[in-house]
């Protein structure tokens, strides 16, 4: 069938010959939105003059399925409502244009460029922007995380919709991390508010005896290159309860010029309770010792189920000797299925992938991990194939960890999932920690 179906576009195509008109769309609706002036691609493809001399290199691109960016198999069986990848019939139109020599033909052709919102996007103004304090970032060296603690006052528990971040100084910023503090959390507990705070590794790690989890901390929103606005629909939303603190998590990163970075986190909150709680729950490996030279270290994470659950999302998150990721369900009576397949990951790209349709998760159900390491030279973005690598902050240290967002009904006990991580033998029990 899907060999007809591509016959008959290619044929449809070769009908009108196949010109720049014949492609424009397929850059337009694939290509042009990173691929324009102010935005991360690195030339503009929004017309035929800035097509043309790229046609040889876009050819290569989309057949090796490097462009658009995308990591997940596109044949693995769960679809992704976020999926950037080109159908096989685009990839065929492109190829086939290229091929007769990328001629622009006489019938006119136009790439229209969405209309640029200066501001947010999930909605006219957030309920709520929590800010990072203006940040002096030098133009060299190594930073440290840093921690900037803000405070809400609502006089009620808050359901948050939507979050969404605008980044101020996007070519400094590695990544940053907002988390939902609970009052009485004991996470950074004695650490100032409203100023940058470098925090020790024992500060990070402090919790209080038998504290649970989502006590603790929660992440709220993510941002890191090729991330989205993460709106929360159909009823589900995260809780703020009142009286919580929002904890930044900060990663810059100097790139030779000194600046300052403001940026901010919009939220959105739902205006009636919604049916299911949204929480990201945060599998990691934090006991990796990859030896110098391995191309192919093994890490590997799970998430059991203690009640029923719908997952909604994933996202792989390891460092430079990143090298392929995957997550798949274990139901219970045994039956597996692969939800995430990420051959070649990239760290460049950090992905959150959306399944189109969320996943029932049932009691007892497992999600299991599986993050391979590259730490030999022939792994081109090693920084050093000669030192056995752990668990650090640093992107020339190493992490493993699968960001997994999961609902269910606001009124089941938020701890829904025993959490483990561990390269040790089957067998052997290493704690689970959280980043
Ligand atoms: C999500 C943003 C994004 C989208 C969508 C995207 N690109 Fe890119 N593209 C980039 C970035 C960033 C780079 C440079 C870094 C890299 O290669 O990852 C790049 C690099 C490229 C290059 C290599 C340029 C060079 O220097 O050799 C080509 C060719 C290319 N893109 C073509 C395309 C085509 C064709 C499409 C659509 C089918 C597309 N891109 C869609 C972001 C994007």
């Amino acid at each position: 069938m899907r060999f007809l179906w591509f016959g008959f576009v290619a044929s449809a195509a070769f009908a009108f010959a196949t010109d720049f008109a014949s492609v424009a769309p397929v850059i337009e609706k694939n290509c042009a939105g990173c691929h324009q002036p102010g935005e991360i691609g690195p030339m503009a493809l929004t017309s035929y003059a800035e097509v043309r001399p790229w046609a040889k290199a876009i050819r290569a691109a989309v057949l090796s399925r490097t462009m658009p960016p995308w990591h997940a198999n596109p044949n693995a069986s769960t679809h992704f409502a976020n999926s950037r990848a080109l159908s096989d019939a685009d990839i065929a139109l492109l190829t086939r244009w290229v091929d007769e020599g990328a001629p622009q033909g006489k019938r006119p052709a136009a790439i229209r460029l969405a209309a640029k919102s200066s501001g947010w996007t999930l909605g006219a103004k957030p309920d709520l922007i929590v800010s990072v304090p203006p940040h002096p970032i030098p133009a060299g060296g190594i930073l440290s995380y840093v921690f900037v603690i803000r405070g809400t006052n609502f006089p009620e528990d808050k359901w948050i919709r939507g979050a969404e971040w605008k980044i101020d100084q996007r070519q400094v910023v590695h990544h940053m991390n907002a988390f939902i503090r609970p009052p009485g959390s004991s996470y950074l507990n004695g650490a100032p508010r409203d100023a940058a705070y470098v925090a020790t590794p024992s500060e990070r790690a402090a919790r209080k005896p038998g504290e649970r989890e989502t006590d603790r901390r929660e992440l709220l929103a993510g941002y890191e290159p090729g991330y989205r606005p993460a709106f929360w629909e159909n009823g589900r939303a995260k809780l703020l309860r009142k009286g919580s603190d929002i904890v930044f998590e900060i990663h810059y990163t100097p790139n030779g010029k000194a600046t300052t970075d403001a940026s901010e986190l919009g939220l959105y909150f739902a205006s009636e309770p919604p049916r299911e709680r949204v929480l990201t729950i945060t599998p990691a490996d934090a006991d990796m010792a990859i030896p110098p030279g391995d191309p192919n270290y093994v890490t590997r994470m799970s998430a059991t189920m203690k009640s029923p659950v719908e997952l909604i999302s994933l996202q792989p998150h390891m460092h430079l000797r990143g090298k392929a990721f995957q997550v798949r369900a274990v139901f219970p009576g045994g039956r597996t299925e692969a939800l995430l397949d990420v051959p070649k990951y990239d760290f460049n790209w950090q992905t959150t992938y959306y399944l189109q349709s969320p996943l029932r998760l049932p009691e007892g159900a497992r999600l299991e991990y599986v993050g391979v390491f590259d730490n030999s030279p022939n792994n081109k973005s090693n920084p050093d194939a000669t030192k056995t690598v752990r668990w650090g902050d640093q992107s020339y240290e190493e992490m493993s960890i699968g960001f997994t967002e999961v609902a269910f009904p606001v009124t089941a006990d938020p701890e829904v999932a025993t959490l483990s991580g561990t390269t040790r033998p089957a067998g052997t029990k290493a704690p689970a920690r959280n980043p």
